[in-house]
């Protein structure tokens, strides 16, 4: 608090002022963005949040979810209000134990008025009681709440928060969480780390999940619905919790041939990435309907469809690999996606040469000459695609491209020092493409502005010759042929 003393003469002037606490002369209202240009209001500007606590209780028949999110919160500018993203209906709101005065905004802004302006570099605890029924609210004309036939689930990329808990919703702020949730006995609650306890009591059973490690809002995930959960830990010693819902029909098998892989699979990630970051791995499939698996972290969203046509390990290495590349070393702003996808679908590539199933040469020279130059696909900047093709299939495909490019310019030894230390530097923080490529210009010693350029940031199919491993390798001898791993790669790729 500071209090200011009055001189007696100045007190004519005082008065007029005195409709503002004396304190909130500089206090302004944060920003209702936190200032990533492909997302304007996404996050809010002036405080950090490091821990979210979120009690709640959740009916499969009526898709009511009610509960209290609690959230610390550290304020980095003085501020008179702030903005948390959220959809659902609020009936409460307390800044450090006071009754703070709210409202909506925007989109899904929740504008809080705490009764007392917050000073930068002091700390916040904000109660937040609400209630809902998710699937009956949208922002920009859509949702993201999945609804299945016995619960429903939170998982989405880069909007899944507003649906189930108020947040700063952007990668920049990360923080760990206690997700826990009541449901009816017989159906479970998925979330993301690791199970705490379970506790039954008047017909409804509490899963109390915790997340230890720093984790971006869009990467929490929660699933209600009837589940068998398996439990085993890798070989190298990570805990693995996986869970399949009970209609998952011809499709089952498939998802366990592949997901009870993920042990083996986070062992052998480890070997290129180094030590896995968490200390929980898993995935979960819910019985929806779409086409798509997410990174959530630790305990990935599978789709039953990805199934179809028997089991993808390689989605399976997909997902995990981005718990190095995307998870723990999380983007600076969304324009960075390449460094989530292009490792991600650059970690398959190494698992096809693994499999024997195609070389990661051969399957960038396979990308490199199935698009044409007047391909749109090379008018898509993998390094800032813009919101509109953040998920583009150039993203992922041109992206392990360039990350093969990158390996052919600085040698082996070079690119896997980059590829382990990478994950390491970063870890648990965020990061841009330009970090990454000082890093990479570090570890190799050679300066790489132009092939970041060419293979990133250029709206052209770049010249082959920099893709040529060396100048006399005739390039692309197996260009055309499609490497057997294809088409189990492409189905990782986002926007289906
Ligand atoms: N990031 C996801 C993956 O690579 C894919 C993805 C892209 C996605 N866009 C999405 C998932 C939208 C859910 C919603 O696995
Ligand atoms: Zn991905």
């Amino acid at each position: 608090m500071h209090r200011r003393i009055i001189a007696p003469g100045a007190l004519a002037a005082a008065s007029l002022m005195l409709a503002i606490p004396a304190s909130a002369a500089s206090h302004s209202p944060g920003a209702p963005g936190i200032g990533d240009p492909y997302y304007p209001a996404y996050g809010n500007g002036g405080y950090d949040v490091s821990h979210y606590d979120l009690r709640l209780k959740y009916q499969p028949a009526t898709d009511e979810l009610s509960g209290t999110a609690t959230i610390l919160a550290k304020m980095t500018q003085d501020l008179s209000s702030f903005d948390l993203d959220f959809l659902l209906d609020v009936s409460e709101v307390r800044v450090n134990g006071a009754k703070a005065s709210f409202t909506t905004s925007g989109q899904h802004e929740l504008v809080v008025t705490p009764k007392k302006p917050l000073d930068k570099g002091t700390s916040i605890t904000v109660v937040v009681r609400y209630s809902g029924v998710p699937s009956t609210k949208s922002a920009y004309g859509f949702s993201t709440w999945h609804r299945t036939p016995d619960g429903a689930v939170a998982a989405d990329e880069p909007e899944a928060a507003w649906w189930w808990y108020p947040s700063n919703d952007h990668p920049l702020d990360k923080a760990t969480y206690d997700v826990s949730v009541a449901v009816p006995n017989g159906t479970q609650a998925i979330s993301n780390g690791t199970l705490q306890s379970t506790r039954s009591q008047l017909g409804s059973t509490r899963y109390n999940w915790r997340q230890n490690k720093p984790q971006a809002t869009y990467l929490t995930t929660l699933a209600v619905g009837k589940f068998d959960i398996t439990t085993s830990t890798s070989e190298g010693g990570v805990p693995v919790v996986n869970a399949y819902s009970k209609d998952l029909g011809d499709n089952d098998g498939a998802a366990r041939a592949s997901i009870e892989r993920t042990g083996e699979l986070v062992d052998w990630l480890s070997g290129y990435f180094g030590p896995y970051p968490f200390n929980s791995a898993g995935g979960y499939v819910p019985n929806t309907t779409t086409g798509y698996a997410l990174e959530t972290q630790t305990r990935v969203y599978y789709s039953p469809k990805q199934f179809a046509n028997g089991a993808n390990s390689s989605l399976v290495v997909h997902e995990l690999a981005h718990q190095w590349y995307g998870d723990s070393v999380s983007l600076k702003g969304w324009k960075n996606i390449w460094l989530n996808e292009g490792f991600a679908s650059y970690a398959q590539w190494l698992w096809s040469e693994h499999e024997g199933e195609g070389t990661t040469q051969e399957l960038a020279d396979y990308v490199y000459a199935s698009h044409p130059a007047d391909d749109p696909f090379w008018t898509v900047k993998p390094g800032d695609p813009g919101p509109d093709h953040q998920f583009d299939d150039a993203v992922y495909d041109r992206g392990a491209l360039a990350i093969q490019a990158l390996r052919n310019a600085v040698g082996d030894d070079a690119f896997f020092a980059i590829l382990k230390g990478w994950p390491q530097e970063h870890a648990y923080g965020n990061a841009s493409i330009a970090d990454f490529q000082a890093y990479a210009e570090k570890v190799s010693g050679k300066s790489l502005g132009a092939l970041f350029d060419v293979w990133l940031f250029q709206p052209v199919k770049p010249a082959s010759g920099a893709l040529a491993k060396s100048a006399g390798e005739a390039f692309a001898k197996s260009a055309g042929v499609q490497p057997r791993s294809w088409k189990k790669i492409v189905a990782a790729h986002g926007a289906h």
